[in-house]
């Protein structure tokens, strides 16, 4: 051989060789692929190929790699099956893979067989309701097998809950994985108001528990403030948080303050042994990284949302003694649902809100899903003192069984859970979110109760003399979630009321209540016609000289790259009106919003006709609201911009379409149209028909675009109001 080929190939032979030594990995396999290629299947849990994240009726399958994963979840948690790799030699010291789904030993794992036997094996981390659908990294050390062969078996012999396994991104490597660190332990003694958590959207959940030591001599525990957050005997709470392993996305505080002068520990179930999630976590009196708090990029400025973490439904909306008090379903250390606590938050106008610590957080009943709130003005639970009634809170833990609980409180600052709970037992598993009103001909508390009977959708209707022993009255079939309850006047008629019975969805019946029994009148309405709004409830004990219903919705508003995620809408007055059909709700935002008006510009009365100069051409603003009233010419339209939405008003079909989502509205009074936009930074608010057409609708404007705009079609166009005004922010 030419003596330079020799060596030219002597030099490839040997770096290469030298590269593979050197340790790069052996993909065993990426799972990327269409089909498992010359992985083997038996069984239906493993589909037709690697699954392109979560299935069909999964939570949120993360932490893999790529597009592709194994997941076992393939027409649910009952099918079952094997996946095995062709055989491989097993040339480097350990084999990394990230797993997930069930902790089920031999029956949801994988397994490395050598000569037949199975030699290792891992499981996914979940052994009980709940959990989360996260991968986690994990390793064997295999140094004792290199040179023999090899295969990966991955098994699905469990049926029900968690019997499924995922896998991905299978690697022998040189490098040796971090280990796995189990219940790590940090001390801290408390002297400042919280613990900073560091956060990793996406991250691997960990399980973390708080728990106290006896050990200083000078504590005093508040025991009361103990018992509400973490639940009769006490300590320590777990809750699954996004723990970071290294830079944090953000920073989750947990409010220790009732343990001042205490240690109390932090324990993290599993970290990796070179994780910073517990040498970062920092004491201190503020929210860490929260200098430009209420001022983020997507905050909403005029609606409200937690300082951090996710929300969901308005709970025990009460005002008490001259406080609106806003509760909400919390997960305080995650950007996703989870760990549902009660957060809360009172405000003297429901416009500016000044949000305090989360009251429930989950005991050994469950996590505190959602709920109502009373005053109980005749002292009938006996919590109350004279003159100074107690608001009480009913609320769902939603353990196995799930069961309706109290809390009370009589300065709506410290919050107990009562020591006999539950007060309702479980009728069917996953019955939840208790709606609770005086109701004062009968004299006697009424719940509305959501509950599941042999797949049919009902609301039980419970009654109590004092909040605390409850009895079955009756059932409606047909509603989902968050019921709510409440009589109206028709068409302000105060001697002509009507009960509503409506629930998550926003649909509504309107009927008769005898005290005992709901007897509709109406079929289900729809309620709200747009989007991202559910589970909406109802302020108690607006007394009657005010009268208003008042109602704020979840709104769906999702906010990416910040550190909190969803919202609230703006507080809705609700009235029956009176229409050829029958009584129909309308929704109007409260005229507490009015104070938030900066400025004012008034462009009517005025005539538009179809090219007419957009006359709202110099308007700049932010925070918008604008209001419109016009008599719609025959065939044309009206179309409006703020903000990059469009809303075309339909003449002809009288509909109105808020950015290609299309609705009825019809006139008012038979020749009249009105609008009112109201557009925050994460989520607009179009009502139409004088409040029958309310369209909520997450949307974010781009933050440069601050135009509005106006032009019609068809012949002229008469407003006989046309007004944007800016808003401030209500931080
Ligand atoms: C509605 C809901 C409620 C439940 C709560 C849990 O969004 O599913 O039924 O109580 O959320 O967070």
């Amino acid at each position: 051989m030419n003596p330079l080929l020799k060596t030219a190939l002597f030099w490839i032979i040997t770096t290469v060789g030298l590269c593979v030594q050197a340790g790069d990995d052996i993909i065993v396999a990426d799972f990327e692929g269409k089909d498992y290629g010359n992985w083997k299947v038996t069984g239906e849990a493993f589909g037709p190929g690697p699954a392109q994240g979560t299935l069909p009726g999964q939570m949120t399958v993360g932490g893999f790699q790529g597009h592709g994963l194994v997941n076992s979840f393939f027409h649910g948690d009952d099918t079952t099956g094997t996946l095995t790799s062709p055989p491989f030699k097993i040339e480097r010291p350990y084999i990394r893979f990230l797993i997930g789904g069930g902790k089920n030993p031999d029956k949801t794992c994988m397994n490395l067989l050598v000569d037949g036997q199975v030699v290792r094996s891992a499981t996914g981390p979940n052994d009980k309701a709940g959990g989360s659908e996260q991968l986690v990294a994990d390793s064997w050390n295999v140094q004792d097998l290199i040179g023999k062969v090899a295969v990966v078996q991955i098994v699905d012999q469990a049926a029900g809950g968690w019997g499924h396994i995922c896998v991905d991104d299978i690697a022998q490597t040189d490098h040796k994985p971090p280990g796995m660190l189990s219940n790590a332990k940090r001390p801290f003694f408390i002297n400042q108001r919280y613990l900073n958590l560091p956060i990793k959207n996406g991250g691997p959940h960990r399980k973390v528990s708080i728990s106290v030591t006896n050990g200083s001599e000078k504590q005093t525990l508040d025991l009361a403030k103990a018992i509400a957050q973490f639940g009769e005997g006490g300590l320590p709470v777990t809750n699954d948080i996004e723990l970071a392993d290294g830079e944090p996305d953000w920073w989750a505080p947990i409010d220790l303050s009732a343990y001042q002068g205490q240690t109390v520990i932090v324990e993290v179930d599993k970290i990796p042994e070179n994780s910073t999630a517990l040498s970062a976590i920092e004491p201190g009196n503020q929210i860490k990284g929260a200098e430009g708090l209420y001022h983020e990029p997507l905050r909403n400025q005029f609606h409200f949302s937690p300082k951090r973490g996710w929300n969901n439904d308005p709970n025990g909306m009460v005002l008490y003694r001259g406080e609106y008090h806003l509760f909400f379903q919390h997960n305080p250390y995650g950007w996703n649902w989870g760990n549902m606590h009660w957060g809360h938050a009172i405000s003297r106008d429901m416009v500016h809100w000044t949000e305090l610590g989360d009251v429930l957080a989950p005991d050994k009943f469950g996590p505190m899903f959602s709920g109502s709130a009373v005053v109980d003005w005749a002292n009938t639970s006996g919590f109350g003192k004279p003159g100074n009634p107690a608001q009480v809170l009913l609320y769902t833990a939603a353990g196995d069984p799930t069961v309706q609980c109290l809390a009370f409180s009589t300065d709506g600052r410290h919050y107990h859970k009562y020591p006999d709970n539950p007060v309702v037992p479980q009728f069917t598993g996953g019955n939840r979110d208790p709606k609770v009103i005086w109701h004062e001909p009968t004299k006697k508390w009424v719940m509305t109760l959501y509950v599941e009977t042999n797949r049919i959708n009902t609301i039980h209707f419970l009654s109590s003399p004092d909040l605390k022993h409850w009895s079955l009255m009756s059932t409606v079939d047909g509603f989902f979630e968050c019921p709510d309850f409440f009589e109206l006047p028709v068409g302000g008629d105060s001697a002509h009321k009507k009960w509503v019975l409506t629930a998550a969805s926003s649909e509504y019946m309107v009927g008769t209540f005898d005290g005992t029994r709901f007897t509709p009148e109406t079929p289900k309405l729809k309620g709200h016609l747009g989007k991202g709004f559910y589970a909406a409830q109802t302020f108690s004990d607006i007394p009657a000289k005010d009268g208003r219903r008042i109602q704020i919705g979840w709104f769906q508003t999702e906010t990416k790259g910040m550190p909190f995620n969803q919202g609230m809408t703006v507080p809705l007055e609700l009235k029956l009106t009176s229409t050829s059909d029958g009584p129909r709700l309308t929704w109007t935002p409260v005229k507490e919003l009015e104070k938030l008006r900066r400025y004012t510009h008034r462009y009517s009365p005025i005539t538009l006709s179809e090219g007419a100069p957009n006359p709202l051409a110099k308007e700049n603003i932010e925070l918008v609201e604008l209001r419109a009233e016009f008599v719609p010419n025959s065939t044309g339209s009206v179309t409006f911009t703020v903000r990059g939405a469009t809303l075309v008003y339909d003449s002809r079909k009288r509909e109105l379409t808020v950015n290609r989502l299309t609705v009825p509205a019809p006139l008012v009074g038979g020749q009249k149209q009105n609008l009112s936009v109201y557009c925050d930074r994460s989520g607009m608010e179009v009502f139409a028909s004088g409040g029958r057409t309310y369209v909520p609708m997450p949307y974010i404007p781009k933050a440069d675009d601050r135009k509005l705009a106006v032009q019609v079609t068809g012949g002229a166009v008469s407003f006989s109001q046309l007004t944007a005004y800016e808003l401030k922010s209500a931080w």
